[in-house]
Parts: structure tokens; sequence; C-alpha cells
């Protein structure tokens, strides 16, 4: 037996063996690696930042960011195994995230993980970039078993997400316009922050006072659980145009817009768990980094008896560790995708299939 056919039938016997599976991701302005272990866990993992790049242009560039990923995926791979104490050859299986995110820059990731696995005679799955955030939590020693309700709210992403088993996802809510990252970033931007705009804000509002400014809770006053955050930056922007001058508005105003933005995604899950009956909400996603939405949350749990799951701050934001993850499982599950470089800058998140037998 020769070429493809030779190549699937090495996949499938290795699929078998499973082993120590790489996780690369570089959907956006980050390239992370890791080695996930389906029996010892996360083994390493590394990440490179484009931020300081990107900084100055006030956003990312999606040309330059594939570019610095071309640049950066090799080391990084060879660091992380390095780290791992392993080769190439002790991998079992590759994850990289094939979608949604830019084009480009998933090209650079999905090219280079297909290649690798095509040199060793592994398999290799597309990742969902999501799904790697939804399950970022089970990378931690108190992993939430589904069912769960998942909160996922990054720089493009604002969602809620009934999981009912691994891989099975219906959407309970969506964004409708700026998601809960794009409105931190674009709001700090238009205060003159940095870019990432999301956590320069959050800094900002720490020495801000409550209630100086109150901006509305978008979509709260009806049914619901979609999100719609565009018309709180045209709030914010008349404030700051009013009161630039006064001593600390800029700090009171980012202090307004945090507790906005956190209380509106607070009711939204409070509704979602009331509406799913779950017991058990997950928080994934760059945002979920805040630190006040954190507490919150965790505050809100506690009072009303539902159990909140974060992963570590730095796996809120984009990571290899997740991506490791998430391959890991599908790879487990006998999962595998054909051998060509394909991604979907799009892909909806409910037409994954589900790993495990469902309720
Ligand atoms: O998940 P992520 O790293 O990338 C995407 O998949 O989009 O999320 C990045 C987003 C950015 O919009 C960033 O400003 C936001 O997460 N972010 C934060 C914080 N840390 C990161 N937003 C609010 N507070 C933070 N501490
Ligand atoms: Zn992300």
């Amino acid at each position: 037996m020769t070429g493809r056919a030779a190549y699937f039938t090495v996949q499938t016997r290795k699929i078998a063996k499973s082993g120590p599976v790489l996780g690369v991701e570089t959907s956006c302005d980050e390239t992370g690696v890791a080695v996930f272990c389906p029996e010892r866990g996360l083994v390493a993992h590394t990440l490179y930042s484009q931020i300081r790049m990107h900084a100055d242009y006030g956003g990312v560039v999606p040309e330059l960011a594939s570019r610095d990923h071309v640049r950066k995926l090799l080391p990084l791979i060879r660091e992380t195994l390095a780290k791992a104490g392993m080769t190439t050859r002790d991998l079992g299986g590759v994850a990289y995230t094939a979608g949604p995110g830019l084009v480009g820059a998933l090209l650079v990731g999905a090219a280079c993980a297909r290649a690798l696995a095509w040199a060793l005679e592994i398999p290799a799955i597309g990742v969902h970039h999501m799904e790697g955030h939804l399950l970022a939590p089970l990378l931690e020693a108190d992993p939430p078993p589904p069912p769960f309700v998942a909160l996922l709210v990054s720089g493009g992403h604002s969602m809620l997400v009934e999981v009912s088993a691994i891989g099975k996802y219906r959407l309970l809510g969506d964004t409708l316009d700026d998601a809960a990252g794009e409105a931190f970033d674009k709001t700090a931007k238009l205060m003159g922050l940095p870019y990432p705009g999301g956590p320069a804000l959050a800094k900002l509002a720490e020495s801000g006072t409550p209630n100086k400014f109150r901006f509305s809770r978008p979509m709260t006053d009806r049914p619901g659980l979609d999100f719609s955050f565009s018309g709180l930056k045209t709030q914010v922007l008349l404030a700051y145009q009013q009161h630039a001058d006064e001593t600390n508005a800029k700090a009171d105003i980012a202090r307004g817009f945090e507790d906005a933005i956190v209380e509106t995604l607070l009711i939204k899950c409070r509704r979602a768990l009331e509406q799913s009956g779950a017991t058990r909400l997950v928080i994934a996603g760059g945002v979920g980094a805040n630190r006040k939405l954190r507490a919150q949350l965790a505050d809100v749990a506690q009072r009303e008896g539902f159990r909140v799951y974060f992963p570590r701050l730095e796996f809120c934001t984009d990571n290899g560790a997740m991506i490791a993850l998430a391959g890991a499982l599908r790879l487990q599950a006998g999962q595998h995708d054909d051998a060509v470089i394909k991604v979907a800058p799009r892909w909806n998140l409910e037409s994954l299939t589900a790993l495990a037998h469902t309720r």
C-alpha cells in the first residue's frame, strides 16, 4: 500500500495508540504551542504575543500577524518539545486551530501542523478556536463535568452556549454587533488607551469611582440572551467629550463602562442558567481574565448556589494548551481530519460533533 491510503492506515493505527498531542494556536495575534498528554495532562506550553508589534497600528494587522507566526512557530515548537523533554518522534498526534480567525494566520498553523503530522505519520485534527476556549477550564485540577452553560467572551465573540456533552453545543445567545472584548478594545481606543484596550481599560477602572458615570446594560430590559455592546462606546464617547477636563473623569468613565459590561454579562449568565436548568457555569475567552467579572461571578455563584469555573488567567486569552487539550480529546475519540490544509475563518460552533453520549 502506498501514498494516501497508506497514510490513513498509519493514522488509524496511531490513533489507537494515542500519545502526547502537540497543540498549535495561530488564529490571531498570539503564537501558542503546547504538549498535552491524555495520561499526564498538560506537559509544556509556550506563548509568543505579537501585541507589541500591532500596538504601533492600534490593532491587529492581519498580514503582519501571518508573517510573524511564520517566524515564531517553528522555534516555539522546538522550545515546547524541549520543555516537555520530548522529540517529535514521541508525539501521537497534532492539533491546530482551523478557525474561526484570520485566514492567513490560521493557514500558517494549519500548514505547519499538517506537514509535521504527514512527516511523522500521525493523525492531525483542526480544532474550533472557541471550543478550545470553552474547554480550557478542563486544564484545571477541578474540571467542570457537562452539562454546563459556557459564557465565551473574547475579542471576536460573546456567546452563551449550552454544553450537554463535550462537542454538543447549543447557542443560547450571541453577539449582535461588537463582542465584549471588541467593546473593551474600541472604547479604550477612543479614550486614548493603548492596544489591546481590555486590560488597559480594566486597570484604569480600578482607580475609578463607582456610579459617577452610569451607562446602560444593553438588552437586559427584555427577554433573550443575545448581546449588543456597540452602543456603549457611543455613550462613553459622549461622556468623555463632555467631562474630559474633570479630575479623574477618565478613570471614573472606565469604571462606569466596566461595571456596565460586567453587570450585563452577569444578568445574562443567570438568565441562561435559569433557562437551561444547569447548575454549572464556565467562563472562558480573553474577557474571562477580567478580575471584576471573575470576582462578581464568584460572589453571585456563592449566594445563588451555582458553581462557576474559570481557566487560570493565562489560559483565558489565546494559548496552545486549550488547542492541544481539545484536539487530544477528539483524537482520543477516534476523530481526525483528511490530509489537506484547510481552514475555516468562519465556523459555526453548533456544527461540531459530540464526543460522548448525551443526556
Ligand atoms: O480570547 P482572546 O485572547 O482572543 C480572541 O479570541 O479574540 O481575547 C482577547 C480579548 C481582547 O479584546 C482583550 O482586550 C480582552 O480579550 N481582554 C480583556 C482583559 N484581558 C483581555 N478584557 C477585559 N479585561 C481584561 N482583563
Ligand atoms: Zn481567542
